[in-house]
C-alpha cells in the first residue's frame, strides 16, 4: 500500500478516538446540566467512535501496516448553551466526512480498490451521522425552548 494512504489510515485511528473523547466531553456537559438523556446519546455516540477507530486499526492490521499511535488531543470547546454541543458535534461530523473523503480520494488516485471498498461503509456512516447531528439541532430549535419539549427530547435520547 501507498505510504500516504497508510499514514492517513493511521491518523484516522487517532481522529476517531478524538471523536469519542469529544462526545464524552459533551456527555459530561449534559450530565452536569441534568440532561441525562442527551448525555446517554453522546455516551453511546462515543462508543460508536471507539468502534470506528477499531475498524481502522483492524484494517491496518489485516494489511500488515505499521501502526503508530499518536497522542489524542484534548477537547477544548466551551459550551455556552444546551444547543452549543449539538452544533459542535454537527460541525465535527462534517470535518470527519472531509477526512474520510480525502482518504477515499487518495485511494482512488492510487487505484487502491481494497481501501475504497473498506471506506464505503464509512461514506454511508458519515451521511447518517451528519443527518442525525443536524436533526438534533433542528429538533432542539423546534421543541427545546419549552421545558416540556426539552423534557420529552431528553426522555427520547435516554432510550437510544
Ligand atoms: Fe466516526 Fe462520527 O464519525
Amino acid at each position: 500500500m501507498n505510504d500516504k494512504i497508510a499514514a492517513l489510515l493511521n491518523d484516522q485511528i487517532n481522529k476517531e478516538f478524538y471523536s469519542a473523547y469529544l462526545y464524552l466531553d459533551i456527555a459530561n456537559y449534559y450530565t452536569a446540566n441534568d440532561l441525562d438523556g442527551f448525555a446517554n446519546w453522546y455516551t453511546i455516540q462515543a462508543q460508536e467512535e471507539r468502534d470506528h477507530a477499531l475498524l481502522f486499526l483492524k484494517y491496518m492490521q489485516n494489511n500488515n501496516l505499521d501502526i503508530k499511535f499518536q497522542a489524542i488531543d484534548k477537547p477544548d470547546q466551551t459550551f455556552e448553551s444546551i444547543l452549543s454541543p449539538l452544533e459542535v458535534a454537527a460541525e465535527h461530523e462534517r470535518y470527519v466526512t472531509a477526512l474520510i473523503n480525502n482518504i477515499y480520494h487518495e485511494a482512488h488516485q492510487d487505484k487502491d480498490y481494497r481501501t475504497m471498498k473498506f471506506l464505503d461503509w464509512f461514506v454511508d456512516e458519515q451521511m447518517e451521522e451528519e443527518e442525525n447531528a443536524d436533526k438534533m439541532i433542528s429538533r432542539y430549535k423546534l421543541f427545546g425552548s419549552d421545558p416540556k419539549g426539552l423534557y420529552s427530547l431528553d426522555q427520547e435520547y435516554a432510550a437510544r
